[in-house]
């Protein structure tokens, strides 16, 4: 009977251990970075000083461990052997208790400040900068030195460093793409600056890194690296102002986005639409995700956030609209032209 209980638990025990296996096999999706697989020279530092720290602490429990095991298990009782140990002891506690903490102690403050002193900045001020400021949740971007504003999402050329300079609006943000760098606050009140740099063209998703609110974990931000040509093309199209409406159905879409309110909190650079509340959408069809990485975006995920955002992100600022189905119908046509 104990035997059948016994061997119920160790299954229950594996079933358990199988699931979260299953759980972190299900954690590798393309919106969750890793800083295992670095991007560029200043993550790849980051990883192998983790990497190092996992190598010292993984060494360090098993000689402690092994040393516990000896402890529990050696045999007892011979009297001169006892005394031996005594004197061992307190050498042990000399060298295994002082000594040897203090040299790793040492040696991991060495490579810490030393990777630390590689990622800080010199000579910056020539380099593009972008401005980011974190709003309870999505990020403003801004290209100063282009005019440009977009939001939740950054274009860089790669293979240089850019500077991002970074506020906040509200609260304590955190700034993190783990595949190109380590993180940096949002302070309301000061501007701090990250480097960021991609040795290999592609999109790096980031995240903020510091709890800010109910849809914290909806305050993603994707980096597109591009090669030189591509990315002073897009930069060149960010410059324009949106197209204008060219048939009737985007034309009653445009009526539909300056009545419904959508106005009073977005801007369309080159309309009437000048609201400052929420991203600026000029060029919004052109962005992968919509709502902060809430979703992918496309016309269905656009439909529900424009009816229903707290549907998808409970909390944010968008209202709800009560459009008609045309209504929604031109909406979503117009939006769709805003490349
Ligand atoms: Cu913003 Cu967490």
């Amino acid at each position: 009977m104990s035997g059948t209980i016994t061997r119920n638990h160790s299954r229950f025990i594996l079933g358990i251990l199988l699931l979260m296996l299953l759980w972190l096999v299900g954690c590798a999706t393309e919106a969750t970075p890793s800083v295992f697989e670095p991007q560029s020279l200043a993550a790849d530092r980051i990883a192998t000083l983790w990497w190092f720290l996992f190598g010292l602490g993984s060494v360090i429990y098993l000689v402690v461990m092994g040393i516990m095991l000896y402890a529990l298990f050696r045999r007892r009782g011979d009297a001169a052997a006892d005394g031996r140990w005594r004197l061992h002891g307190r050498r042990m506690i000399l060298f295994g208790g002082a000594l040897i903490p203090a040299v790793i102690l040492l040696v991991i403050y060495g490579f810490t400040l030393s990777t630390l002193s590689a990622l800080s900045s010199t000579n910056t001020e020539d380099r593009l900068t972008i401005a980011m400021t974190g709003h309870q949740w999505w990020w403003e971007v801004q290209y100063p030195s282009e005019q440009i504003t977009t939001a939740n999402e950054i274009h860089i050329p790669v293979g240089e460093p850019v500077n991002i300079r970074l506020e906040s609006d509200d609260v304590i943000h955190s700034f993190w793409v783990p595949e190109l760098n380590g993180k940096l606050d949002l302070m309301p009140g000061t501007t701090n600056v990250l480097q960021l740099q991609a040795d290999q063209p592609g999109e790096y998703w980031g995240l903020c890194a510091e709890f800010c609110g109910i849809q914290h974990a909806k305050m993603l931000f994707v980096v597109v690296a591009h090669p030189a040509d591509e990315f002073s093309a897009w930069l060149e199209a960010q410059r324009q102002p949106a197209p204008e409406p060219a048939t009737e159905l985007t034309q009653t879409g445009f009526n539909v986005f300056m009545e419904a309110g959508c106005a009073q909190c977005h801007v369309i650079s080159g309309t009437s639409a000048t609201g400052e509340l929420g991203p600026d959408l000029t060029h919004f069809a052109g962005r992968l995700t919509l709502g902060a990485g809430t979703a992918p975006n496309n016309r269905g995920n656009l439909s529900g956030w424009i009816v229903d955002s707290h549907g998808l992100k409970p909390g944010n600022l968008m209202p709800s609209s009560e459009l008609s189905g045309p209504q929604l119908q031109a909406l979503l046509a117009y939006m769709e032209t805003l490349q």
